[in-house]
């Protein structure tokens, strides 16, 4: 049986009391049964502490990502978090998200930067790409296909479409793992997930609500 990445991210979404709501409904479900899944869920920069404090005192079983990373080292860098302090509380971090290149002009070389920086830190890029002709940086292992027009509108891409650039993104960049992201939902997350080259999803919108978020995990 493959592994499977169920991944989700909140964007730029909820604050410190909606993240324990969250987090309880979470603890609510009997978790032993997630076999081949790895359950991976990515909260602004403000909410990892508490979001990695409470998985451990419920001995949840998901891990932990960041949704940026500076390019940097630590240093004189106003705002910038960068890897050390993410590997305090995360495993992962996504790198490349389309809204990243679009709102905050981030261009492949400064991706590559993020890139290195991660590795250097010991946690694994989710690099998101938005075509099979997007480059992909040395150390990947971890894609997340994410066409933008399937991004946030729950018009999902066609799965078979979906697979055939998964598969192409693997053979073209020797990647193990390839997710496929946009208006993920627990009606069509099994299209996705059976496909024999796509690895998992990356869920933002159906993953806010965490009775949603279960039903796509228990879907999957
Ligand atoms: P969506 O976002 O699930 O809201 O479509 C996916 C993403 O941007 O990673």
């Amino acid at each position: 049986m493959k592994k499977l990445f169920i991944i989700a991210t909140w964007k730029s979404h909820k604050t410190t009391p909606e993240a324990i709501v969250w987090l309880q409904e979470i603890a609510n479900k009997k978790w032993q049964n997630i076999g081949n899944k790895e359950l991976i869920v990515c909260p602004p920069f403000p909410l990892l502490s508490t979001v990695k404090a409470f998985m451990t005192e419920k001995k949840l079983p998901f891990k932990i990502g960041a949704q940026d990373i500076s390019p940097f080292d630590e240093g004189p860098y106003t705002g910038a978090v960068n890897g050390k302090q993410i590997k305090e509380f995360a495993d992962y971090v996504i790198i490349g998200h389309s809204e990243r290149r679009t709102h905050f002009n981030e261009d492949e070389e400064t991706l590559e930067l993020k890139v290195q920086m991660a590795l250097k830190a010991g946690l694994t890029p989710i690099y998101c790409v938005q075509g099979k002709n997007t480059p992909v940086p040395k150390g990947v292992t971890l894609v997340a296909y994410e066409p933008v027009s399937a991004i946030g509108n729950d018009h999902p891409d066609n799965p078979a479409d979906a697979e055939t650039v998964a598969a192409k993104i693997k053979e073209k960049h020797k990647i193990p793992f390839v997710l496929y992201g946009g208006s993920v939902a627990a009606e069509n997350v099994t299209s996705f997930t059976h496909m024999a080259d796509i690895d998992g999803v990356l869920v933002s919108t159906h993953s806010l609500d965490p009775k949603s978020f279960i039903k796509i995990v228990d879907n999957a």
